[in-house]
């Protein structure tokens, strides 16, 4: 038994030390440089799941981020940890956010099913089953309250999370936190959704904050599974009231009590 404890520990680590120094590219193709900056000579040009080591050198510079590789310098924005691997789907309270290695371009859970469209914003909105059968539970809740709430995005596969994300890096700049890396967000989980009123007012934006729709999601999406990762003092993403991520009813009851509950002017 010791032994095999022993053993155990020993894969775990080895497997830790050759990976925790290699990164993959999750752009079609990247530049390799001789120093970072855009403006220093190409190397080689690298391509999609190509695999980097690390020397652990950094630089922070105020247009992008570079690390150095063994053969030259790389824009970090466009590499990542390597995948994890996964067989099946990932548990329901899965913590995508603190999770060293992001999800893998596969990726995609086996029960997704598509939410009715009378609650969406488009059609062929998409979650795991579950964690539709609570979200439609919680929309006819807020209905009968007198809050009208649709979906305007639920899940979302490795490539289309790509598109946001090299989207939002010409929009906002390689420093932005309004979307996740490819493999880093929790819409490839097939377990968060993107919430607005019906009538489109304030949607995806600050000021959804201000509804009675918010503050009913607030008070009450715990009780159905869910809840607001992405409130105004997370350390990973900009504000955003409108991204509730289903953990399951218990999960959910101790994240509320944990960060919502005492924080009355959220
Ligand atoms: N907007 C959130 C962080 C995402 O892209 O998953
Ligand atoms: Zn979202």
């Amino acid at each position: 038994m010791k032994r095999k404890i022993f053993l155990t520990f020993l894969i775990v680590l080895l497997t830790f030390i050759a990976t925790a120094d290699k990164f993959y590219i999750f752009v079609d193709s990247l530049n390799m440089r001789t120093c970072p900056s855009v403006n220093c000579s190409v190397v080689k040009t690298l391509h999609f799941k190509d695999v980097v080591n690390s020397t652990g050198k950094a630089e922070y510079t105020p247009s992008f981020d570079w690390i150095e590789v063994e053969g030259g310098w790389v824009s970090l924005q466009y590499i990542d940890y390597l995948p994890m691997k996964v067989n099946g789907n990932l548990p329901i309270d899965f913590d995508m956010n603190y999770s060293d290695s992001p999800l893998p371009p596969e990726y995609e859970p086996n029960d997704l099913v598509e939410i009715p469209a009378e609650y969406c914003f488009k059609p062929e909105l998409k979650l795991r089953k579950e964690a539709e059968e609570a979200l439609v539970q919680m929309l006819n809740a807020a209905k009968k309250a007198g809050y009208e709430i649709i979906v305007v995005s639920a899940y979302r596969s490795w490539y289309y999370q790509r598109n946001l994300y090299l989207d939002a890096i010409i929009k906002y700049g390689p420093d932005q936190t309004a979307v996740a890396k490819p493999g880093r967000s929790e819409h490839q989980l097939g377990l968060a959704v993107d919430l607005a009123r019906k009538d489109g007012k304030c949607l995806l934006l600050k000021c959804f904050k201000n509804t009675p729709e918010y503050r009913w999601l607030v008070n009450n999406s715990y009780k159905f599974g869910f809840v607001q990762p992405y409130f105004k003092y997370n350390i990973l993403y900009m504000e955003e009231p409108w991204h509730f991520r289903y953990i399951g009813k218990e999960a959910a009851n101790e994240f509320y009590e944990t960060y919502i509950k005492s924080r009355e002017n959220m």
